[in-house]
């Protein structure tokens, strides 16, 4: 006869850690749930299903990641919903928030959203939800705004650059004010398509084509001039907006400015621009395709002041912006963009994107560089606060939270430091643009929703796959609104 506990699991002796503070707490679970946080020892004596004792490590509410991009329909990216998200557990990483992405010649969001669960359902290791990503913005997919929200979608991105995918300045004030009426979180792919789109022909002129011209291809002021555009169109409208992989401390300072105003402005930023520099790009022959993300790594003089943005609040996330291509494929991947003319590859047909949703927390963590509260409130309670998930997500608040939890040891773990290399990892691609990187600290546990899906040094992925990484329906950011939101937006007021 099954013996009656009193819980589910138990993690006791650890130091809890979230946005606000580190204390030596124990932790009940029931049913998934968060069911109490107690001062140590409290618990003893009390039976339960599974008993981990933490001694020694930090017990944080689960990675939270708001931006990665999985297999879309007919698409070219490595990863499926499967290898994504178990590349996500066994990072540390129990929730994702990735996109539905909508062509040019898909009038329709909804479609689209339709498509995508479609491909992540019954197929993830960790809890997941889309942002809509609008490239066409015509009466359809404005007008589908409220059943998006209805839906559970309660963000929509969209991109200032790239022919395929940009929105024009007029569609970008329709998606604003559609925005602002269904309180719907706008994220900014902000470089100018227009600057891009020049200097490929002026890099093109001078017969430049390697990778590491993809640098160049972008440069400072397409990001600073479109986000000083996104920041100005979002005062115009009076909408809240979130500028997405800002690369830069002088995009950072155009941020903080608009926030010192009181303005709505968030911002994201990503470890490729913290932990690699434009020299990536520079690698002999091809390699430095493997680096090639818009907007590009910049100098290792820019990371200092990304890092204070991260540190003063500047940055509400960090993201991975996980956007895998498999190295060694000449259809798909990073290799289809060479040729017998081209050898070395032509920097602007090289797909866009770097893998990093199992790296983003262990790279921060073992950076040092962020206290623990901090590290919890941009990687985990930032993101669910900002995208309508808290304090289900990203907090560890009896009877409100899931039991999704982290448990690392960066401390007493000296003996495991290691070089990082991809066979480690579980995504699907065949490269880490950190490979090499010496790492103290790896997630040892994962647990989400009160299960162990991520045991490091038994097992490993031990999740099931089928369907226990659940859909979570969103709703308004708990962070973003408008300066009047009673206001309705009126032309006559100008
Ligand atoms: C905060 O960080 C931003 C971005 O790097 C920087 O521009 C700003 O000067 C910093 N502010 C303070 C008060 O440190
Ligand atoms: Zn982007």
């Amino acid at each position: 006869m099954a013996e009656a506990h009193e819980y589910d699991l138990l993690i006791l002796n650890g130091i809890v850690v979230t946005d606000t503070q580190t204390v030596e707490l124990d932790i009940a679970v029931n049913n998934g749930m968060v069911a109490k946080v107690v001062p140590r020892n409290a618990l003893s004596g009390v039976s339960a299903r599974r008993i981990l004792d933490a001694e020694g490590g930090y017990v944080m509410p689960g990675g939270i990641d708001s931006h990665e991009s999985f297999i879309m329909a007919g698409g070219r990216c490595a990863d499926d919903y499967e290898s994504g998200t178990r590349s996500a557990i066994a990072g540390g990483t129990t929730t994702i928030i990735s996109f539905a992405p909508q062509s040019k010649a898909e009038p329709s969001l909804l479609s689209v959203l339709a498509d995508t669960h479609a491909l992540a359902d019954s197929n993830c290791y960790c809890d997941y939800s889309f942002h809509a990503l609008c490239t066409n913005a015509g009466p359809l997919a404005i007008s589908e705004f409220p059943a998006l929200r209805k839906a559970g979608i309660s963000s929509l991105k969209f991109f200032m650059a790239f022919d395929d995918l940009e929105l024009h300045d007029d569609e970008i004030l329709d998606v604003l004010l559609e925005a602002r009426r269904n309180q719907i979180t706008i994220l900014i792919h902000a470089e100018n398509g227009k600057v891009i789109n020049w200097m490929t022909k002026q890099l093109e002129k001078k017969k430049l084509f390697d990778p590491k011209y993809h640098v160049n291809n972008h440069p400072p002021v397409a990001e600073t001039e479109a986000a000083s555009r996104a920041i100005a169109f979002s005062s115009f409208i009076d909408v809240p907006i979130l500028i997405v992989h800002v690369s830069q401390p002088a995009v950072a300072a155009y941020i903080r400015e608009a926030q010192q105003k009181g303005l709505p402005i968030y911002a994201e930023t990503c470890p490729q621009y913290l932990f690699l520099t434009r020299e990536y790009l520079n690698h002999p022959g091809f390699e430095g395709a493997k680096c090639v993300c818009s907007p590009p790594p910049r100098n290792e003089a820019d990371h200092e002041g990304i890092w204070q943005g991260l540190e003063n609040g500047t940055f509400t996330v960090f993201s991975s912006d996980h956007c895998p291509f498999v190295y060694e494929d000449s259809k798909g991947g990073k290799k289809s963009s060479i040729s017998t003319e081209y050898p070395n590859g032509r920097f602007q047909y090289i797909p866009n994107g770097c893998p990093g949703v199992e790296t983003r927390l262990a790279l921060a963590m073992n950076a040092k560089r962020l206290k623990m509260e901090k590290f919890v409130e941009v990687t985990a309670t930032n993101a669910a606060k900002m995208y309508g998930l808290y304090p289900k997500k990203g907090a560890l608040i009896p009877g409100e939270s899931d039991a999704d939890i982290t448990i690392w040891y960066p401390e007493g773990e000296t003996a495991m430091e290691f070089k990082l290399k991809n066979e480690m990892l579980h995504h699907n691609v065949d490269y880490t643009p950190y490979e090499g990187q010496i790492l103290k600290a790896w997630p040892r546990y994962t647990i989400l929703r009160g299960r162990i899906v991520w045991d490091r040094d038994n097992g490993g992925v031990v999740g099931k796959k089928g369907g226990y990484g659940t859909f979570l329906e969103r709703g308004v950011s708990s962070l973003a609104r408008p300066l009047n939101p009673e206001k309705e937006w009126d032309p006559e007021g100008f």
